[in-house]
């Protein structure tokens, strides 16, 4: 199959390199010529664990290759993939379409021979049809068929979520589209993997249902956390009592800062957006936004109480800045709310990251960047740990309460267990595991 991918983003990307590996012949697009010529020259623009090695060796074998010219590359194509962005339009929360759109219509223009255009950007409800529409009326002599594919990729495990996924999901309108999408996925078909095919709109929602699921599921968590450290209860055992209930699933129940990242934040917005627009608000999406929201910030006063109400003038040092670990992406992470908050209060904060100093860096000012943990933690009253990269799971907790002026360790994801923490001199506060009542009165005090 020839197949042409237009957006180099994160999903272009790995999506394109997976399925050269595939066997197909793809082509990658960008319309920004210093990322083509970036990944020309061998560069990755973005880091994702494996894909580097996944594309030197498809470029290798002649199967991938990269252009900013999607008009010359469309009309050889049996698929045209759409991968742009579609970023939270500022004040309305909609997902910003126009890039998408963009694309449509220059995909249409340039058709020849039967072609199948696939959204897999994340779009809304009913974006198909306007694409069909848009490819129709740009050129009313094209043959095509627009279906819908939504990824489910999670960074930092992308290309073993593309290959071994759990399903694969394709709307369609038209059966011409069917036998092609088939062929695209034959490798993974043929590992068993289920393909649904179903009505375009509903593969639409479909996307949007997973991934507001999964968002309400750690929010549900993260309140039972807060709950937990109420009534001396630990969520981790919580969750893995509920977790065994394979009706529930143990998965997506680690209690910890908010959810951040490029999909959740936005995806759940989208989804409130379109279910009002539609007459059926989701009042639970609604909620699990408003929360998730507010937990970040809020996960300052946990720092705020172990430095015994104030942390003004103090210096705290933040480990791992990125939304999630194995990535350099700082979207919606909730260091970013933390830190704010902290600097509000008066402190000085001192940060180390493995990979996300560099976005982090651009977002971020008044921060003390530092080249490791040690460094980070040197004078500070308080280390907060807000992401769990592997890095900073086998710290020497003994050596960093010694660089420190001060004894506070603030876990945000239960990476340590308090009583190795409290050994070393530390008072330890993680999230939902029974704080000591005394803590939770520093917190209210420090409100
Ligand atoms: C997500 C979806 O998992 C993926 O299917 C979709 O297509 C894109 O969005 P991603 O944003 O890469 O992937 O990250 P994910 O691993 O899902 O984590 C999202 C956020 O939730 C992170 O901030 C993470 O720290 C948080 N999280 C996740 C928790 O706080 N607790 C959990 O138990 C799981």
């Amino acid at each position: 199959m020839r197949i042409v991918m237009t957006g180099s983003g994160y999903v272009g990307l790995v999506s394109g390199a997976c399925l050269a590996d595939f066997g197909h012949d793809v082509i990658c697009v960008d319309k920004d010529a210093r990322k083509i010529e970036l990944l020309q020259g061998g560069g990755v623009p973005i880091y994702e664990p494996g894909l580097a090695d996944l594309i030197a060796r498809n470029v290798k074998a002649g199967r991938l290759t990269f252009t900013t010219d999607l008009a010359g590359s469309v009309s050889q194509a049996d698929v045209v993939f759409i991968a742009v962005g579609t970023p939270a339009r500022r004040g309305d929360g909609h997902a910003d379409l126009s890039y998408v759109y963009a694309a449509a219509q220059e995909i249409a223009s340039n058709l020849s021979g039967f072609t199948v255009i696939v959204t897999k950007s994340t779009v809304p409800v009913g974006t198909g049809d306007e694409v069909d529409r848009i490819v129709r009326e740009t050129n009313p002599d094209a043959q095509f068929a627009v279906a819908s594919n939504p990824e489910f990729l999670r960074e930092g495990a992308a290309i073993q979520d593309f290959k071994r996924p759990d399903r694969i999901v394709v709307g369609i309108e038209d059966e011409r589209a069917r036998p092609v999408m088939e062929e695209v996925y034959r490798p993974l078909y043929l590992n068993q993997a289920p393909i649904q095919f179903t009505g375009r709109r509903t593969s639409e929602l479909i996307k949007y249902a997973a991934n507001a699921f999964l968002a309400m599921k750690i929010t549900y968590i993260n309140e039972m956390a807060d709950l937990c450290e109420n009534v001396g209860a630990d969520v981790q055992q919580v969750a893995r009592g509920i977790g065994l209930d394979n009706r529930i699933g143990s998965k997506f129940l680690h209690a910890g800062p908010g959810y951040g990242g490029s999909c959740f934040p936005k995806d759940t917005l989208a989804l409130v957006k379109t279910a009002e627009d539609a007459g059926a608000p989701i009042r639970l999406i609604e909620t699990t936004v408003a929360i998730n929201e507010s937990r970040k910030r809020a996960m300052a006063r946990k720092v705020v109480a172990v430095c015994n109400g104030s942390v003004r003038g103090k210096t705290i040092a933040v480990l791992g800045l990125t939304f999630k670990p194995n990535t350099d992406d700082m979207r919606d992470a909730p260091s970013i709310a933390i830190i704010q908050a902290l600097q509000d209060g008066g402190a000085q904060v001192r940060a180390y990251d493995p990979e996300g100093m560099d976005a982090a860096r651009a977002m971020m000012s008044g921060v003390e960047f530092c080249d490791n943990p040690y460094v980070a933690a040197q004078g500070a009253a308080a280390v907060v740990i807000v992401t769990e990269w592997d890095a900073l799971r086998a710290l020497d907790l003994p050596r960093l309460k010694g660089i420190m002026s001060g004894d506070g360790l603030v876990d945000l994801r239960n990476i340590y267990r308090p009583a190795d923490a409290e050994a070393a001199g530390f008072v330890y506060v993680s999230v939902g595991r029974g704080a000591a009542p005394e803590i939770e009165e520093l917190v209210q005090a420090a409100e």
